[in-house]
């Protein structure tokens, strides 16, 4: 059954026709829409690479169908900066070396970002771990994610 859905992403409404209401929000944004910022690890909820932002809080976008989120303002790693001016979690994931590869570097920022909107910055550092232990690192950079995230809420 097709079907027109309109999505809100970082702004901008976008309209894409699916074929049926199957597709995730996580291959809508990388094959229809072209934001490819958004990682896809293991596509089955169990890495974090593909998390955004769904009205300010996390969500795995593998695990979340497009047609759900009509109406919902979804926030990509593409829309953070704000023209040349990074987003202070970004800049603070540089500066520590938050990263290695750099594969799952979106999802973690996204992550922090919601975490630390839930936390209202206040996280210690054994809550910044909890909080971000959904997001995977195959480098194993954990120690320079936790300083990012701790700086940035400082
Ligand atoms: Fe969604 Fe791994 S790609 S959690």
């Amino acid at each position: 059954m097709a079907l027109r859905i309109s999505l809100n992403i970082n702004g901008t409404e976008h309209g894409v026709d699916l074929e049926d209401p199957r597709p995730t929000l996580l291959d809508v944004l990388r094959e229809r829409i072209g934001l490819t910022g958004t990682k896809k690890g293991c596509d089955r909820g169990q890495c974090g690479a593909c998390t955004v932002l769904v009205d300010g809080r996390r969500v795995n976008s593998c695990l979340t169908l497009a047609v759900s989120l009509e109406g919902a303002k979804i926030t990509t790693v593409e829309g953070l900066a704000n023209g040349d001016a990074l987003h202070p979690v970004q800049t603070a994931f540089i500066e520590h070396d938050g990263f290695q590869c750099g594969y799952c570097t979106p999802g973690q920022i996204m992550s922090a970002i919601g975490l630390l909107s839930e936390t209202e910055g206040k996280a210690s550092a054994e809550a910044v771990r909890e909080g971000m232990s959904g997001n995977l690192c195959r480098c194993g950079a954990y120690a320079g994610i936790q300083d990012a995230v701790m700086d940035a809420q400082a």
